[in-house]
């Protein structure tokens, strides 16, 4: 009974250890497994890690691909606003450009009109002048010349008398054909120059006009060139005929004198005064004879101011550079750019 009770006991003992044998090698197998496990864990963690640092690079990298893809188009863009810019001013100085044009093509031709106006109106006056003086003193001779024919005078003192009237008219209409010569284009500035054709146009005036005409001239003004002289002549004409015209005047003071750089001619009335301002720059000039002045001084080169005062008359002013350009004097056209004054 014991016997048995112990075979019973040892087989328990046999199973408990077998069994003890199954546990501690299933919980080494358990542990084998886990510690693959673990390590199988920690690779993984290894490599996602990795991706982990790879994808942050990658992200660096695309930042800053972002941030240099914005600047380019920032850049881009504020070129493009500045173009877009600059097309639009571009077209509002196109259209400034063209209101301008069109505003001077209309005052060219207003011009014109006003060109061929002045034309017909000195024509008529030449007309009218050379009736009223050569015409009339020469049917006046041809009146004496036929009474002369029909012989009836009583002695040689009536014939002598009646030549020397007669010789009288062919002087008289001998001056006033020189004057219009001298009016047209005056011989003398060609022949003798710019001073002689300035004394003999206001000798002339003068005499005509009732007012005194005082010249003052620096020799020198004989070497500008004819376009010059010229312009210079016309301007001092236009203006002694407007003081004669409009200033009422009595004492008018022509000089010409030596500037730095350039020639001034002066001609100042003392006279009555009008408004330079609306006269020259007026939109609608009625009148040509400033606006002549400065049109001849500026195309050789020089420059021209009108000042008018209450109480101290009218100057009229033109500076021409000099000494002249030699070179240029000859060749020089009338359309060519002003050259400024030093
Ligand atoms: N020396 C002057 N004194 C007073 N007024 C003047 C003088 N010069 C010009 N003016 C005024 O300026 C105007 C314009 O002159 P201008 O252009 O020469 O034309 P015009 O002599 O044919 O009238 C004249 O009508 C006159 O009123
Ligand atoms: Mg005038």
């Amino acid at each position: 009974m014991l016997h048995a009770q112990l075979v019973a006991m040892n087989e328990a003992l046999v199973l408990g250890a077998l069994r003890q044998h199954e546990l501690t090698s299933a919980a080494e197998s358990s542990n084998v497994q886990l510690q693959k496990e673990i390590g199988d864990r920690k690779q993984a963690e290894k490599s996602l890690e990795r991706v982990q640092a790879q994808l942050m690079d990658r992200a660096g990298q695309l930042e800053g691909l972002v941030a240099e893809r914005t600047t380019a188009l920032t850049a881009t863009n504020g070129r493009l606003e500045a173009s877009v810019d600059s097309i639009r001013k571009g077209k509002e100085e196109y259209r400034l450009l063209f209101s301008d044009s069109q505003i001077m093509q209309g005052k060219l031709s207003q011009l014109t009109r006003q060109i061929i106006m002045a034309q017909e109106e000195e024509r008529k006056q030449i007309s009218r002048e050379l009736h009223d003086e050569v015409v009339q003193t020469l049917v006046g001779i041809s009146v004496e010349l036929a009474a002369l024919g029909q012989g009836n005078e009583v002695g040689v003192l009536d014939l002598k008398q009646k030549i020397a009237r007669t010789q009288r008219l062919v002087e008289n209409s001998v001056d006033s054909v020189h004057r219009f010569a001298r009016g047209l284009r005056p011989a003398v500035l060609d022949d003798l120059g710019l001073i002689p054709a300035l004394l003999a146009y206001s000798k002339d005036l003068a005499e005509r006009k009732k007012f005194k005409i005082a010249i003052t001239a620096f020799g020198g003004v004989e070497e500008l060139g004819g376009d010059e002289r010229t312009a210079l002549f016309r301007v001092a004409q236009a203006a002694l005929s407007n003081v004669a015209r409009h200033a009422n005047a009595t004492r008018v003071k022509l000089i010409i004198s030596q500037i730095p750089g350039a020639i001034r001619m002066e001609i100042c009335d003392d006279g009555k005064s009008f408004s330079v301002e609306k006269t020259l720059f007026s939109k609608n000039p009625k009148r040509l004879g400033l606006v002549g002045m400065r049109e001849r001084i500026e195309m050789v080169g020089g420059s021209l101011a009108i000042e008018s005062t209450p109480g101290s008359g009218t100057t009229v002013r033109a500076e021409i550079p000099f000494p002249p350009e030699k070179t240029k004097k000859s060749s020089r056209s009338p359309f060519a750019p002003a050259a400024p004054l030093p």
